[in-house]
Formats: C-alpha cells, sequence, structure tokens
C-alpha cells in the first residue's frame, strides 16, 4: 500500500483541485480524502500491513499524463528512438500511457509489427498502445484489415505523417470505423498545395525563399473530414491542428453535431513561424508553425474547448538529419519531456487554462477518444493508480533528455512545472526530487 500525503489533488473529471490525500492498494485508487492519511496508517498499523507513505506536500497529484500521438519508431528506425527509450522519455515527462503512431518499417498495417509493438511496450513500465494503419503500405489506396488489427490489439487508426488524398476511401474507412467503435486520427495537409512540408507558406518562407505549406493545404482537409464525420457520423481526431481556419472549422463541425476531437502540440499553442528564423530545422514540422494570429485562434480554441487534447507529436529524429538544409531535412521535434512544462507555463501561468482544464486536455479527453475513462484519465477511487506528481512552482532548464534523440527548440528554455514522480500501475516509474 502506498500514501501520497497532503499534495493538491487535480482530478479533470470531478474538477478537484484540492489538498487531499491519496491511498493506493495493488494499483488501484482506493480511496481520496482530505486528511485520510492518519486513519489509513493506523488501519494498516492495526492489521500488520506494510505501508509507504510520499510526502506530496506542495506538489500538483494529478492522473498519469495520456499522449495519443508519439512517434517510437520501432521498428525500423530505432537510431531514432525504439519502445523501451521512448517509454523512458514518456515516464520523465509524466506520461502514463501512449498511443504510437504506425508510420515504422516496416508500418502497422499489418498484425506481426502490431504484435510486435504491443509486446514491446509491455516490457516497458508505462502503457504502451498503438494504432495501426488505415490504409496498406500507408499508401492510401486499399485500406487495411481493420476488423483484424482491432482484434489484435489496434487502439485506432491512421496513416499520421502521410494525409489521405481519396476522400472515397476516408468515407469508407469512416464507415468500417463506426462499425467496430475505433477512432481514426487524420494528418490534414492535402500534398497538392504544399511546395515544401514543414514552413508555413508566407512571411517567413518568403523572406527564405522557400515555396512553404499554406495553412489552405490544413483548412481543405480539415473541411472535408468534418463534412464526412458528420455524414458517416465517425469518432475522428484532428491531429495537430495549426491553423485559425482549421480550429474555427472544428468548432462548427462540433455545433453541427459531428464527433471531431481535435488535438494541438506544444509547440503549436507556443511558437510561430518566426521561430524557423531563430531554431532553423528544430522549428520544422508537420503541419509548419503558422502566424501569430493563427497562435492566438489556438489558445481561444483552448481556452473554449473546441481544442480537446493536447498531444506532443514526440518525433525524434537524428542530429545527422537535422543538420541537414531546412527544405530537405525531416520534419518534427520530441516533446514528451516538455509537453506538462510548457502547458504550465504558456497556457496555466499566462492566464489561458486552469491547472484542471490543462491536465483534462493531458489526460481525461485523451482517454475518452481512446475508451479508456473506465479507469483512466481521472484521480478517484476505483481508478488505475496511474499518476504524475508535478511541482507547479519549480522550473528547470532544458537540456538533457531520456529520449534517444534532442531535436527540441526549447533547449535552453527555463520553464515551470517539473515532475517528481510518475507513477504507473501503483509503481513508481520516474523520481525526479
Ligand atoms: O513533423 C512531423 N513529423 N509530422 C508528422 O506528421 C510525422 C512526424 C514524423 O514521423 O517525423
Ligand atoms: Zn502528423
Amino acid at each position: 500500500m502506498l500514501i501520497i500525503k497532503g499534495g493538491r489533488v487535480i482530478d479533470p473529471k470531478s474538477g478537484t483541485d484540492a489538498v487531499m490525500d491519496v491511498l493506493v492498494k495493488d494499483g488501484t485508487i482506493a480511496e481520496v480524502s482530505a486528511g485520510g492519511a492518519e486513519p489509513w496508517l493506523a488501519e494498516a498499523g492495526n492489521r500488520g500491513e506494510e505501508i509507504s507513505v510520499l510526502d506530496a506536500s506542495g506538489l500538483a497529484v494529478a492522473p498519469g499524463l495520456i499522449d495519443v500521438h508519439v512517434h517510437f519508431r520501432d521498428p525500423g528506425f530505432t537510431y531514432k528512438e525504439d519502445i523501451q527509450t521512448g517509454a523512458r522519455a514518456a515516464a520523465a515527462g509524466g506520461f502514463t500511457t501512449v498511443i504510437c503512431m504506425a508510420n515504422t518499417k516496416p508500418p502497422v498495417d499489418n498484425v506481426e509489427t502490431l504484435e510486435y509493438v504491443l509486446s514491446e511496450g509491455k516490457k516497458t513500465g508505462i502503457h504502451v498502445l498503438t494504432a495501426a494503419n488505415i490504409t496498406v503500405g500507408m499508401k492510401g489506396e486499399q485500406l487495411t484489415d481493420m476488423e483484424l488489427l482491432k482484434a489484435h490489439g489496434a487502439a485506432g487508426f491512421t496513416d499520421d505523417g502521410m494525409p489521405l488524398k481519396n476522400a472515397a476511401l476516408v468515407k469508407q474507412a469512416m464507415e468500417e470505423a463506426v462499425r467496430l467503435n475505433v477512432p481514426l486520427s487524420f494528418h490534414e495537409e492535402d500534398p497538392s498545395l504544399i511546395a515544401n512540408n514543414g514552413i508555413n507558406q508566407g512571411a517567413v518562407s518568403a523572406q527564405l525563399g522557400i515555396g512553404g505549406s499554406p495553412a489552405a493545404a490544413e483548412d481543405v482537409l480539415v473541411a472535408r473530414d468534418c463534412m464526412l464525420a458528420l455524414h458517416t457520423g465517425a469518432v475522428i481526431d484532428i491531429q495537430h491542428i495549426s491553423s485559425g481556419n482549421s480550429v474555427r472549422m472544428v468548432e462548427l463541425a462540433k455545433q453541427m453535431g459531428a464527433h471531431v476531437m481535435a488535438e494541438v502540440t506544444p509547440h503549436h499553442f507556443t511558437l510561430d513561424e518566426t521561430a524557423v528564423l531563430t531554431h532553423g530545422s528544430l522549428a520544422k514540422m508537420n503541419p509548419p508553425l503558422r502566424t501569430a494570429a493563427d497562435r492566438q485562434e489556438i489558445l481561444r480554441g483552448l481556452r473554449e474547448g473546441v481544442i480537446d487534447i493536447i498531444a506532443t507529436d514526440h518525433a525524434p529524429h537524428s542530429a545527422e538529419e537535422k543538420s541537414r538544409p531546412l527544405t530537405q531535412t525531416h520534419s518534427g521535434i520530441i516533446g514528451l519531456e516538455t509537453a506538462l512544462s510548457l502547458g504550465v507555463t504558456h497556457l496555466v501561468r499566462a492566464g489561458h487554462l486552469s491547472m484542471v482544464q490543462l491536465l483534462e486536455k493531458m489526460s481525461l479527453n485523451p482517454a475518452i477518444l481512446y475508451h479508456l475513462e473506465g479507469t483512466k484519465g481521472w484521480l478517484g477511487a476505483g481508478a488505475d493508480a496511474d499518476l504524475v506528481i508535478f511541482d507547479p512552482e519549480a522550473s528547470w532548464t532544458v537540456e538533457h533528455f531520456q529520449s534517444k534523440s534532442s531535436n527540441s527548440p526549447f533547449i535552453g528554455e527555463t520553464l515551470h512545472g517539473v515532475v517528481r514522480y510518475t507513477i504507473c500501475g501503483g509503481k513508481i516509474v520516474w523520481e525526479n526530487r
């Protein structure tokens, strides 16, 4: 048994933000109550039970974070990351559940690769789930056997990294997803409108003499898929939203009754296209960082609940890959170890969200999308003892990573919010005191 004593318990499900004690038994939260620690200790003493006490005074105690969008690169690109190092980076960032994307080599369009990822994931201290591909070989031509892949444990479906061009195929995938009751996640950028990916088409791309990727490329696919979701009834996730018009489109689709959720990355709510001028390839990702006005619309979307989920799009690449010229370098940055701190610093301390709202977007809503909310994404009796315990006031300077890669534009920045413990299934899987 474990007692987490005197922490600021934050539960997005009940809206609780108060000093409480938490009792953990057999990997489950048995009880949460103010002043519960003394009677629990006395009872345990009477029964001769072993009990450890973790002093959480001054710390926030929240449900373990859930990231619906990570790239662990395993199999195929393990020089960038593997499932073990990815899981360690996740635990260091306060995450206890992650959903891996399926753009591995081979991709997760077959049962063997799916089972490999899941069995490697079980060897880590956290819950590593994975999406499988929507189309065979991520070619956008033929649907995978979604029913078979779901039966073997696929949490959802995506061709993340490769936008789907064929609307009829997307509609067919949505109909199948409705039948199977699984979410679909979409990377929304129409390649026919893109000159160079990873850099917004606008003032900065013009200054650099690069064609860039316009917001219109994102907006047209977001509009298409929101309307297809409305017509099919599918539950869809608009991945890494970056354009203000796409935020408005999701808002409209929700008003119309579509089952659309949207995720935003910490870099898209923190930075804009000008970061490319200072950080070069470390500010190149798909979809790109956009204008200051787009970022303001993202912040509004977060405040008003249009954007439900914060997901990192943790995309490790090697130093060599990121040192190539801007138009040739890979897109994407790592994010697991800085996500919570960027949220605390740029959303909570900046006054856009309360701590409860931040945790809702980093635990409860992701759990709802992936049907995990029976026991995950909230903190109360009966929930899994998956927890993050962090100091919201302490600051740290971003420097070293548990990830195999270090492609982050946030290196050297001082952020608020330090993860002290990550607990998964009642066991401490990360500690930093
Ligand atoms: O920037 C990105 N990198 N966006 C994606 O959608 C894929 C990711 C990757 O796999 O590197
Ligand atoms: Zn993507």
